[in-house]
């Protein structure tokens, strides 16, 4: 399989780097065989190339079977022109590549129980949560957008346009993956006052109707984001727009005590899809062999699950990665004091699941 790399910044290049050692023991035990390339992306690119998400980068992810991203972004590039922020080569390549559906699991770790933000009654009803995000549309993509000089003062604006073909597509995304599951989706949306939410509501709806085994309910986003800390086991997929996935996945993810934890598939119509972790590109702990590679490693094991339809391996990964913590091994960003814990550095994590992998 030919993997393109976009490593990007920060703790980009680290946790993907231990990702594809992984990857790389997993395709010895598993007999098949990896072949990466790396291309440039977020400032890394506007620091050789001038701009965020060159051409030859879309292309090189284009002609992959599947792509593995680090981070973009940080301090260094906050005081460049906005339409050349790292973060615009993140929105460019899910564009040029199609990719309108984001997966974001949010589970606890057993071995992590711990970390979890939640009060022990609360987590003891169990955390395992999907938000399906629709991620090539809505307020992040809507025109008209911009920002010009009204009766002598400064306006600026944005559109949440949703076409009834958009909500239709990840709305099946939902139902497909909620299948799969426990068979839930709630859709989230503000259609108590946005029209983009009641036409978004009415398609769900619709939709649902091929998918009369999967039990559907709908909440504001308001209260979904206070359901999500109050009770989380009452959610099994949560189905959202751009923005409002956006906000919820960073919620549920933080809830799990770990966001160094969670993976994350961005996926089109067919392959390459794109994998990365949900946290960002952690400037102020990059380059030291600190960060946490298991988010990276598991978005690899999503990766093999989604774009090659390789469960075993996918599961390997994922059972490698909890018997590295029920080692007692963790990064700084999971160790909270207790005792029995050994802290380890980035490549030692990736040691200790490319060994847990190997012995599997
Ligand atoms: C995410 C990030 C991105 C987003 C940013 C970096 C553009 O927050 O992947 O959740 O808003 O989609
Ligand atoms: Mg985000």
């Amino acid at each position: 399989m030919k993997i393109c790399l976009l490593p990007g910044d920060g703790i980009g290049p680290e946790v993907v780097r231990q990702a594809v050692r992984v990857l790389e023991a997993t395709a010895a035990k598993h007999a098949f065989s990896v072949e990466t390339s790396e291309a440039l992306i977020g400032g890394a690119a506007i620091d050789a190339k001038g701009e965020p998400l060159p051409q030859e980068t879309i292309d090189a992810c284009q002609a992959s079977d599947s792509v593995l991203l680090g981070a973009v972004g940080g301090p260094k590039w906050d005081n460049v022109d906005r339409s050349i922020r790292p973060e615009v080569g993140l929105l460019g390549i899910r564009k040029a590549m199609g990719l309108f559906a984001n997966l974001r699991p949010a589970s606890l770790f057993p071995e992590l129980a711990a970390d979890c933000l939640l009060r022990e009654d609360i987590r003891s009803k169990g955390l395992d949560v999907l938000v399906v995000r629709e991620l090539t549309g809505g307020i992040y993509f809507g025109e008209p957008k911009g920002r010009e000089v009204r009766d002598g003062e400064r306006v600026a604006y944005n559109t949440m346009v949703y076409s009834e073909s958009e909500i239709r597509r990840i709305a099946k995304v939902a139902f497909e993956a909620a299948r799969k599951r426990r068979g839930r989706v709630c859709s989230v949306d503000k259609a108590n006052v946005l029209d983009v939410s009641m036409l978004w509501r009415e398609v769900v709806t619709e939709t649902h109707k091929d998918y009369a085994d999967v039990e559907l309910s709908y909440l504001y986003v308001d209260n979904a984001s206070m359901q999500l800390v109050r009770d989380p086991s009452q959610f099994d997929v949560l189905l959202t727009g751009n923005l409002f996935g956006d906000i919820l996945s960073d919620e549920a993810a933080v809830i799990t005590g770990s966001i160094g934890m969670l993976p994350s598939a961005s996926l089109g119509a067919g392959r390459p899809g794109l994998y990365e972790p949900v946290h960002g590109s952690a400037p102020d702990i990059a380059g030291q062999n600190k960060a946490n590679p298991l988010a990276t490693i598991l978005s690899a094991a999503m990766m093999l699950r989604h774009d090659f339809d390789m469960q075993d391996a996918a599961q390997n990964i994922e059972r490698a990665v909890g018997e590295t913590l029920a080692q007692g091994l963790r990064t700084g960003d999971l160790m909270r004091g207790q005792t029995g814990l050994k802290l380890a550095s980035c490549s030692e994590m990736g040691d200790a699941v490319v060994a847990n992998i190997a012995k599997n």
